[in-house]
């Protein structure tokens, strides 16, 4: 992939996954990406848990209704500690933006080398935080499998699934 637009075009949400290990090198070329991203007042609240080994992965993998997720061979639980994140004064906290930039760069670098990622966001947290022993200051805020893709995304999916620019860029202000 030569070009940025070409890196992110090539990204989609696979849902079947080869049957194939994923080096820890290769695991960890990928999360260099995530270790750059940028943060609110750089505080880089997020953590990582790669599983690779049963019994735990199917057990972390039964937090989501769909089976598919099973087939992946990393699972990556995406946390974000609210101990660490930036809260603006008007108390919002920019953990979840912070993990999200984070898991972007992932998707990508995962694409870039040759992998293919999904977000699901839609799985039991507690159920996985119980799981993990993960505390309470910390939320789980993704899953993400990651592994060799056994299926391509459709070539047409991003012209008849996405909004066209001029219902989303609007110059100089716009009617709400
Ligand atoms: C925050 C977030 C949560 C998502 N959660 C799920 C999920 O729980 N299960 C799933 O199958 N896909 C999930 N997706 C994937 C979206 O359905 C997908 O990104 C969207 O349909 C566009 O398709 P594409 O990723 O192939 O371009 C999620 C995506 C995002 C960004």
């Amino acid at each position: 992939m030569d070009s940025f637009i070409e890196l992110a075009r090539n990204r989609f949400s696979c849902r079947a996954f080869k049957n194939q290990e994923v080096s820890k090198e290769l695991v960890e070329k990928v999360f260099e990406a995530a270790r750059i991203a940028p943060s609110a007042v750089n505080s880089q609240p997020w953590i990582f848990i790669a599983i690779t080994e049963e019994p735990l992965k199917k057990m972390i993998a039964a937090t989501y209704a769909r089976s598919w997720l099973e087939t992946a061979p990393v699972i990556i639980i995406a946390c974000g500690d609210h101990n660490r994140s930036w809260r603006r004064s008007d108390g919002k906290d920019h953990c979840d933006i912070d993990i999200a930039i984070a898991i972007d760069h992932i998707t990508l670098a995962a694409t870039e080398n040759g992998l293919a990622t999904c977000w699901v966001c839609k799985f039991d947290t507690m159920k996985c935080a119980s799981l993990l022993e993960i505390p309470a200051h910390v939320t789980p805020i993704a899953l993400i499998p990651l592994g060799f893709p056994a299926e391509a995304p459709k070539a047409d999916r991003h012209k008849d699934k996405r909004k066209p620019l001029n219902e989303i860029l609007f110059w100089e202000g716009t009617k709400f």
